[in-house]
């Protein structure tokens, strides 16, 4: 089976009250963990790539890595581009060979915004692509995404429709409170779900992303401080939110901080168990093994997408 979009993986995943998992990869061992995992319990997948990860492995090496995947796998998988912020990275990414793109338009005016998400929509559509957009500002630091939280806003209900059917988009991600990394909340975790039922009932049928989804999962920051790091405060997405969210409207969820932490607890947990070892399949396959079990728990605990390949 070659690479697919997400439209059919989205009808299915509206109409049955699941969400579909976008995990971002980087390298073979994430790549693996997430496809092992998904193919165990007949997951479909999107696969995501930034641009940071994409400066860092390269197009063609990520490219060749999810289509080994594919090919190992034969599961249904979607070739995402993560916040593209330009029509030139999402050109790059369509002409090779992604099969969904996003472009993050979300921090511009939103006539800007609609400008240059539909000339994305253009390009894509002419050639089989699916074009996710953004509307309202998620705040956080990544590589290439860094929101100051006074920056941040809500998506605006008013202005979903006029959005969607100027631009043409497949997909909207919205803000509803959460954000990126791995500081997500101050204090109570709080998501605006009356802002997403508001959203949902203007555009019914259509498929709603939410980013910054990771849980930060108590148990790998407690691993991660217990082995010689630093993180306190980190705290994410209650997964009984993430739950909720997987049943309405949200048809894909984001989630990259996780898969970050659950590496480098392993990796941690590993070196001050064996500190004389220096293979790295000694270190890196328990991390691979650890992306696999938590990716796992996500599509069958969380998002609900197991047995919907
Ligand atoms: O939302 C962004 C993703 O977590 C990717 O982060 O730009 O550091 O690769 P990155
Ligand atoms: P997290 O940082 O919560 O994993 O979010 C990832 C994301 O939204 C990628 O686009
Ligand atoms: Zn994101």
């Amino acid at each position: 089976m070659p690479l697919v979009t997400t439209t059919e993986m989205f009808k299915k995943a509206y109409e049955g009250g699941y969400a579909i998992g976008a995990f971002n990869v980087n390298n073979m061992e994430i790549v693996q963990g997430i496809t092992e995992a998904a193919k165990e319990v007949n997951a479909p997948l999107i696969l995501q790539v930034s641009a940071g990860a994409r400066r860092y492995a390269n197009h063609t090496y990520l490219m060749k890595l999810v289509e080994a995947a594919v090919e190992e796998t034969g599961l249904p998988i979607c070739l995402h581009l993560d916040h593209g912020d330009s029509f030139e990275l999402c050109k790059a990414c369509i002409d090779g060979g992604f099969t969904s793109v996003m472009i993050d338009g979300s921090h511009l005016p939103f006539e800007e915004n609609i400008k240059l998400t539909k000339q994305v929509v253009d390009y894509a559509h002419e050639r089989g692509v699916v074009v996710e957009g953004e509307l309202g500002r998620l705040a956080g630091i990544e590589d290439d995404v860094n929101v100051s939280e006074e920056d941040a806003a809500f998506t605006k209900p008013d202005e979903v429709e006029e959005f969607v059917s100027r631009t043409g988009v497949d997909s909207l991600a919205i803000a509803i409170g959460t954000s990126h990394g791995a500081f997500k909340f101050k204090g109570e975790a709080k998501l605006r779900f009356d802002i997403l039922e508001e959203i949902a009932r203007r555009l019914p049928g259509f498929p709603i992303v939410l980013h910054g989804a990771s849980s930060v999962i108590p148990e790998l920051v407690d691993k991660i401080n217990k082995y010689g790091g630093s993180m306190p405060g980190a705290k994410g997405v209650p997964e009984d939110m993430l739950r909720k969210a997987a049943k309405s409207a949200v048809c894909k969820i984001n989630i990259d901080s996780d898969l970050r932490l659950a590496m480098t607890a392993t990796i941690r947990e590993y070196f001050a168990q064996n500190p004389s070892h220096f293979d790295p399949r000694q270190y890196l396959g328990p991390a691979r093994q650890a992306i696999k079990d938590l990716v796992k728990h996500k599509i069958v605990h969380v998002l609900g997408c197991d047995g919907k390949a």
